[in-house]
């Protein structure tokens, strides 16, 4: 049960390529596991990817088992451990074959304060594996396919803003979303 330090971007660790998880079902890779969700957890977050506690590992959680009280409407992601992901697009609708992207506001926990427009796949499938070794194959779309992309940048080195494409559509969120509540940061 740690809270681990979350860093901000300019930290170099937030930007390599990390290392794929060989041993499963360990007792170390339990204890990053449990200390990722006590993280997430304290910092409000919908997700966080090992990089950003300094740890070069590929393993991202996302998600939650509760619905959140201020944001009732919105799309319930399962609580997920991946490792080792791979993502695939897909084309959205029956018949179609090239994969869409969609824009939507993102936020980042190593990008504290801010957001930003961002394009992502509608519909992908991920695959992976759990903390134990067994393996993960969903087809999903909307926000939770945002949040697994999101996520899954982290563990290329890649923060948000660097796939924005209008930075007109990027600032403090206080000043962009003043009547909300602060949305849940990635
Ligand atoms: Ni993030």
């Amino acid at each position: 049960m740690t809270v681990r330090d979350i860093l901000k971007m300019g930290d170099p660790r937030l930007l390599r390529q990390a290392q794929a998880v060989t041993e499963f079902d360990s007792d170390a890779l339990h204890l990053l596991v449990s200390d990722m969700l006590d993280t997430m957890a304290a910092a409000s977050g919908a997700g966080l990817a090992a990089p950003q506690i300094g740890v070069d590992l590929q393993l991202v959680i996302f998600g939650t088992n509760e619905t959140n009280p201020r944001y009732p409407n919105a799309p319930l992601v399962p609580r997920t451990v991946l490792i080792n992901p791979v993502i695939t697009p897909l084309a959205s609708d029956e018949g179609g074959i090239t994969p869409v992207l969609e824009e939507d506001w993102e936020g980042c926990l190593s990008v504290p304060g801010l957001r930003g427009v961002v394009p992502r796949f509608a519909c992908i499938r991920y695959t992976g594996f759990d903390q134990y070794g067994d393996p993960v194959d969903r087809t999903v779309q909307g926000f939770h396919a945002r949040v697994v992309q999101h996520e899954c940048d982290h563990l290329i080195g890649r923060l948000y803003p660097t796939r924005m494409r209008d930075l007109t559509r990027f600032g403090y969120t206080e000043v962009l979303f003043p009547a909300q509540a602060p949305d849940q940061d990635e």
